[in-house]
């Protein structure tokens, strides 16, 4: 499988926080040729490992943005709240996918009021996602408890995982399926290789919810090094000023200096630096102080941990649908391959 088509997979799989078991079946499936153990923690978090010795941890989410269902009206149309940090502006009219009680999924939108019958003030106004209703396509509530739709289902909005055209992807979810197959990569790529420690690859559930599936499994895990891997905000776009665009795409990985769950010690920055440049790889700097990854719940766990961010750059994240390079995601492989083959200079 190549690297578009492993990234289809981990894209269009479903994953809302706190419902991630599709995702991570498929990420279980793609990690076991490559480790001697995989683990599910009683979070959900799945817990890859391989070696002995001093521990290595490398950290990616397979939680996504999404909605669970609020309310059932009468009539059969679903009321929704959030599941992480959305735009309410940008949520009218998209196709979203339910997950039914049985695991099967539900095709539906959110539904929009045609601007025939709006005045012109109402077509100015962003409705909020309090007001916001999702058609399934039935007529009841009966009907919809009937389709195996109840409150809580999870749901989110879904756009297949597509080049849109040679080197470029769009899709959902890649915050931070992007960061799963790096971690992914990175072990294929160094399977064959006796490395000097314990290397366990946690892949998170809830980060979108406040870095919770990290901060337990860091307990668990106890590592002495960690280094978190994202889909982080690209934006290199029309009316933001370079100053204020935490990532570019095509630039390379994104090296976290600060965010605002974690400021990252020098030493691990340096130490990423050096290894990218020795290895040719293009790297840029994100910008602080955007956003927050689980390093910051990680760093912090048991007596502290020295930490870093490494990121893809994906324009649009939270957004229905994002856009990254596959060349970053590419440099993205190479400069953790290289952190891991030289991690154990970071050790004692
Ligand atoms: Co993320």
């Amino acid at each position: 499988m190549d690297l578009f088509a492993k990234l289809k997979r981990l894209s269009d799989a479903f994953g809302v926080a706190g419902h991630e078991d599709e995702v991570r079946e498929v990420i279980r499936e793609l990690a076991a040729p490559y480790v001697d153990s995989c683990e599910v923690d009683p979070l959900g978090n799945l817990i890859c490992s391989r070696g002995d010795g001093p521990v290595v941890m490398l950290d990616a989410h397979m939680d996504e943005v999404g909605f669970l269902v609020r309310w059932v009206e009468k009539d059969g149309f679903l009321r929704i709240s959030p599941v992480g940090g959305w735009d309410e502006r940008l949520l009218l009219g998209h196709r979203v996918v339910i997950r039914a009680r049985d695991g099967r999924k539900v095709n539906c939108i959110i539904g929009a009021t045609p601007p025939h019958i709006l005045s012109q003030e109402e077509r100015k106004r962003t409705v909020p996602l309090d007001e916001l209703f999702v058609d399934v396509g039935a007529k009841s509530h009966e009907e919809v408890e009937g389709m195996g739709i109840t409150i809580g289902s999870p749901l989110t909005i879904h756009y297949p995982c597509e080049l849109l055209r040679q080197g470029y992807a769009t899709g959902k979810a890649f915050d931070d399926r992007a960061g799963c197959l790096v971690a992914l990569e990175a072990l294929r790529l160094t399977a064959g290789e006796r490395l000097p420690y314990r290397l366990v690859v946690n892949f998170a559930v809830g980060e979108e919810l406040g870095l919770r599936g990290a901060k337990a499994a860091a307990y668990r895990i106890a590592p002495q090094v960690a280094l978190a891997l994202e889909g982080t905000v690209g934006a290199d776009v029309p009316g933001i000023p370079e100053a204020k665009q935490p990532t570019r795409i095509g630039k390379g990985p994104a090296i976290t200096v600060a965010d605002r769950s974690i400021v990252v010690r020098p030493r691990m920055v340096e130490f990423l630096e050096d290894i990218a440049r020795a290895e040719g790889i293009p790297f840029q700097y994100k910008l602080p102080a955007y956003g927050g990854t689980d390093a910051g719940a990680i760093h912090l766990e048991r007596g502290g941990t020295l930490a870093g961010v490494v990121s893809v750059p994906c324009r649009y994240i939270h957004s229905p649908v994002s856009l990254l390079s596959l060349s970053d995601l590419e440099a993205t492989v190479r400069l953790v391959v290289g952190f891991l083959r030289r991690a154990v200079e970071l050790l004692g």
